[in-house]
C-alpha cells in the first residue's frame, strides 16, 4: 500500500528559475532584489503597512517582543495550545508568560478570559490564529484598546486567512507569519513581520539589521550607518526569498485547492462524526480559513493512539500537536496557567492531524477517511 505522508512541501516548479536568477545577479545576502519584490507583494495584497521577511516566524515573534520593548517581569497573556516559539520570544527579553484557557471550538484563545489575566504588568496579548482560522478579532482589539495593552498576532499558519475583510496578521499592532516547509507556502525556513502599528516601522528596520541604521545609509539618508539600538540578524537570504517568491504569486490558487481538499474531509467524515462523537474543526462565521490543517478530535488520547496505530498499519501517517506549554518544563520555569484549564490539555490530547498538502489527492483523502470510518464501525477505538 502506498505511504500517504503528512506533508509533502510545495514545490511549484519555477523555484530554480528565480534562484538561476539571483546566481546570476551575485546578489545573495538580506533585502536584494527578492526580499523586495516579496515584501511589496505582500503589503500590497495584504494592505498592510509595512512588510519585513524574516528568518522564520520565530524570529518575527522574536522581533515583535523586542519591538512591545519587553523587560523583566512583564506579563504576556496568551494560550497553552501554542508552539513554544510564541513564548520563547517573551521570555527570552525576561517577562513571565500567563496562559489563558481556549475554546473548543476553534482551538484559540478565549477572549472572554483575557480581561480576569490582566494586571498592571501586562504589556501584550498574544493570540494565535489556530490552523489559520481567525480568533474573535472585534473583542480582541476592544480589550487591548480599553486597557492599551499591545495585541500581537501570531498567525503562524494563517497566509491570506481573514477575519471580515482583514487578512490575518494584519489587523493587531503586529502580526507574524510562518513560510515554514509545513505551511501552506514555503522556502523551508522563513517567515515575515507585519508592522501594522506605524509606530514600530522605523524601529523594526533597525532592530532587523543587527541594531543599526544600516538601511538609512543604503538609501542615501546618512553617509555612514552605526550601531543605534539593541538587534540581531533578521534578514531573509534571497535564495529563501527567490524560492518563495513564485508561491507568492499563486497563494490564492493554493489555498483555494487546500480549502477544497479540507472540505473533502468534512464532508466524508460528517457521517462518522455523528454517529461516534469524534468532533471536527469548527468555522466561525466572521472567518475566512486557508485550510492549513484539518484535524478531528476523537473521544480521549487512548482512542487516539487506537487510531493513530491503526491508520500508521495503513500506511497513513497523521500527527499532533502542540503539547500544552504550561505542562512543559519550560513552560512551568517561565510561566502560569491563569485560572481553570478546562480546555486546554483535554483537547490538545484528543486532536488528531490528517495529512494536508497541496499534492494530496482526492482519492488518498477518502482512503483515509475509509480507514477512519473502518476503524469506527469496527469498534477498535
Ligand atoms: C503557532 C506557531 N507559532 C510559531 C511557529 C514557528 O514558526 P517557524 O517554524 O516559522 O519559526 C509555529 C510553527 O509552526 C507555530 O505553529
Amino acid at each position: 500500500m502506498p505511504i500517504i505522508q503528512f506533508n509533502i512541501p510545495l514545490v511549484t516548479g519555477k523555484e530554480i528559475y528565480h534562484i538561476r536568477k539571483v546566481k546570476a545577479s551575485g546578489n545573495f545576502s538580506g533585502d536584494g532584489p527578492y526580499n523586495i519584490m516579496c515584501q511589496d507583494l505582500m503589503e500590497k495584497e495584504l494592505q498592510c503597512n509595512k512588510v519585513f521577511l524574516t528568518p522564520s516566524c520565530t524570529h518575527a515573534l522574536e522581533m515583535a517582543a523586542i519591538l512591545a520593548d519587553i523587560k523583566e517581569g512583564d506579563e504576556v497573556i496568551m494560550p497553552s495550545f501554542t508552539f513554544p516559539s510564541s513564548a520563547n520570544a517573551f521570555v527570552l527579553r525576561g517577562a513571565n508568560i500567563i496562559f489563558v484557557d481556549i475554546d473548543p471550538l476553534t482551538m484559540n484563545i478565549d477572549e472572554n478570559l483575557i480581561e480576569d489575566a490582566i494586571t498592571e504588568r501586562t504589556k501584550v496579548i498574544l493570540i494565535v490564529h489556530y490552523g489559520g482560522v481567525s480568533c474573535e478579532m472585534d473583542k480582541l482589539l476592544e480589550i487591548s484598546g480599553k486597557h492599551n495593552i499591545l495585541l500581537i498576532e501570531d498567525a503562524a499558519h494563517s497566509y491570506k486567512a481573514k477575519y471580515k475583510n482583514k487578512y490575518l496578521g494584519t489587523i493587531g499592532d503586529i502580526g507574524c507569519i510562518s513560510f515554514h516547509e509545513t505551511k501552506n507556502i514555503h522556502c523551508g525556513e522563513g517567515g515575515a513581520i507585519l508592522i501594522n502599528n506605524k509606530r514600530f516601522a522605523e524601529r523594526a528596520e533597525i532592530i532587523r539589521e543587527k541594531g543599526t541604521n544600516r538601511k538609512k545609509f543604503i538609501r542615501g539618508e546618512i553617509d555612514k550607518y552605526t550601531w543605534i539600538d539593541i538587534g540581531s540578524s533578521f534578514l531573509l537570504s534571497e535564495l529563501n526569498a527567490a524560492f518563495l517568491y513564485p508561491q507568492l504569486k499563486i497563494v490564492e490558487k493554493i489555498n483555494q485547492r487546500r480549502l477544497m481538499l479540507w472540505q473533502l474531509y468534512r464532508d466524508s467524515l460528517n457521517e462518522v462524526s455523528l454517529s461516534f462523537k469524534i468532533e471536527l474543526a469548527q468555522i466561525p462565521d466572521a472567518c475566512r480559513h486557508n485550510g492549513n490543517i484539518f484535524y478531528l478530535k476523537t473521544k480521549d488520547s487512548t482512542e487516539r493512539e487506537n487510531l493513530i496505530r491503526y491508520l500508521n498499519n495503513k500506511a497513513i501517517f497523521p500527527a499532533f500537536h502542540y503539547l500544552p506549554l504550561h505542562t512543559s518544563y519550560a513552560g512551568k520555569l517561565f510561566g502560569k496557567f491563569h485560572g481553570e484549564d478546562k480546555w486546554t490539555s483535554i483537547e490538545s490530547s484528543r486532536l488528531l492531524r490528517l495529512p494536508m498538502f497541496y499534492t494530496l489527492k482526492k482519492k488518498e483523502i477518502l482512503e483515509i477517511t475509509d480507514v477512519i470510518k473502518r476503524f469506527y464501525l469496527t469498534k477498535v477505538g
